[in-house]
């Protein structure tokens, strides 16, 4: 039981997040076979999907789960989410706004309460009793009406400084930008931005290394990739999950 509980908390097929790195080739002016490629940041929402399969707390009123979601910009990756009367949802940051230590899931008559000090915060995650003075953290949840409610991460934004660089016989793309830990990235390269062949590139952690990667964990540092695209002009995805 609590081995199936772990792996349900910290499945990380749910989170996903991407962002394009704009590219083109000689019609940009750069002449053929050079890629000229630019910056790019992303403001994005990252959705965790969470079915009362896997969390059959959620089934009924009152339930509640803490769990970790791996990836979230917080020094605490834990969330409390709990279903309340009139299938209202709710889901919040564990992070107590007193000294940080994670809040027990919701327990009625209550509320969701710090084990540390014994601060309380309802399930919406309104402060009830101090020492805590703020609220935690929300986040937007939805419910789908039957069997799954979907947690919003906004603003997980990152950005990708991208540049062309000699290497060898061919040119390569340059994909410089900050991981988070816990989170895998791996790359994808193809012709239109919402369609066309997409296919997953082969990358190398220096200029001139061998194109043998296909995925890489985060730690929370910088990380420079370098692919050797093969057509003229494209987009490069680069997915995080
Ligand atoms: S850390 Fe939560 S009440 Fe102090």
């Amino acid at each position: 039981m609590m081995m199936a509980m772990k792996r349900q908390m910290n499945r990380r097929g749910a989170l996903r997040t991407l962002v394009f790195a704009s590219v083109c080739g000689g019609a940009c002016g750069v002449g053929p076979g050079r890629w000229f490629v630019s910056g790019v940041q992303a403001g994005e929402t990252a959705v965790f999907r969470m079915s009362f399969d896997d969390f059959s707390q959620l089934k009924n009123s009152y339930g509640s789960v803490r769990l970790n979601v791996p990836g979230i910009p917080s020094s605490s990756s834990q969330i409390v989410v709990t279903r309340m009367p009139g299938n209202q949802f709710y889901a919040v940051s564990a992070k107590c706004t007193h000294k940080g230590v994670a809040v027990d899931a919701f327990k009625k008559g209550v509320g969701l309460r710090c084990p540390a000090h014994f601060s309380q915060f309802e399930a919406n995650g309104k402060v009830v009793k101090s020492p805590a003075r703020s609220s935690l953290k929300s986040y937007k949840a939805t419910y789908n009406g039957s069997d799954a409610v979907s947690v919003e991460f906004p603003n997980l934004g990152y950005s990708v400084a991208t540049e062309f660089v000699e290497a060898g016989a061919g040119g390569r793309v340059k994909l410089e930008f900050k991981t988070l830990s816990g989170m895998d990235y791996s790359v994808q390269v193809r012709g239109t931005v919402n369609g066309g062949e997409s296919a997953r590139a082969q990358f190398s952690l220096s200029p001139g290394g061998s194109l043998s990667k296909s995925s890489i964990g985060g730690d929370g540092n910088t990380v420079s990739l370098y692919i050797a695209p093969t057509e003229d002009a494209g987009f490069i995805t680069i997915m995080r999950e």
